[in-house]
């Protein structure tokens, strides 16, 4: 077998380390968190991210759901099983991409998070961008676009295309779950599965 030839985006055993490291030290800075006191009253778990080794990639959601409440990862209900599935179409390993959301307490009763909750929450997912320094983030849905983006842009006018941002790469896409809710032949079905086949082209220049 010939030896691999190294991968030029691949970063050093000691760079990914000491990443690692600081992103564990925010997550267990963040589960002590009490800023919302109507959060803290109802959350099982802070569900602070999935951030494997080396990822070049970071998906943003929203907030933790039910299931990611009680498990204390992100994205493993209905929502987390069509991104899965959806990644591995687009052949993206959901174990080699970094995963979080907004929000990282869940909203009682799976409400809406309020601004005032994304604005006090928002720290812990920037300081874990500027760690985990990604060249590529994809945003969920419009409190993940809210965060990268602010508030008065419309989805529908974002996705689809690939924006400089913040010195990386920023794909605006549909939550899964609009795209359950609209169903299989819906059109944020085919806007987010075509979003992450861009996302998996891009990653691959970045
Ligand atoms: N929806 C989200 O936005 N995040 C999760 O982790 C699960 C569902």
């Amino acid at each position: 077998m010939s030896p691999r030839a190294p991968d030029p985006a691949a970063l050093d055993v000691a760079t990914v380390a000491a990443r690692c490291a600081d992103l564990d030290e925010i997550a267990d800075h963040a589960r002590g968190c009490v800023a919302c006191v109507d959060l803290v009253a109802n959350r099982t778990t802070v569900v602070a991210g999935d951030f494997p080794p080396g990822a070049r990639l970071l998906l943003v959601g929203e907030a933790p759901g039910s299931q990611e409440d009680a498990l204390g990862r992100p994205f493993i209900g209905k929502a987390g099983q069509l991104l899965d599935r959806l990644l591995d179409e687009v052949g993206l390993s959901r174990a080699g991409v970094a995963v979080a959301n907004v929000l990282k307490c869940r909203p009682p009763a799976n409400r809406a998070p309020t601004r005032a909750e994304t604005t006090r929450c928002r720290g812990w997912l920037d300081r874990q961008v500027a760690v985990l320094d990604p060249p590529l983030v994809v945003t969920l849905g419009g409190t993940a676009l809210g965060w990268a983006l602010g508030h008065g842009v419309r989805l529908m006018d974002m996705r689809g295309r690939v924006h400089e941002w913040a010195g990386r790469r920023l794909i605006v896409t549909y939550h899964p779950s609009a795209a359950i809710r609209f169903g299989p032949a819906g059109a944020p079905m085919a806007a987010l599965r075509d979003d992450l086949r861009l996302a998996a082209e891009t990653l691959c220049t970045s």
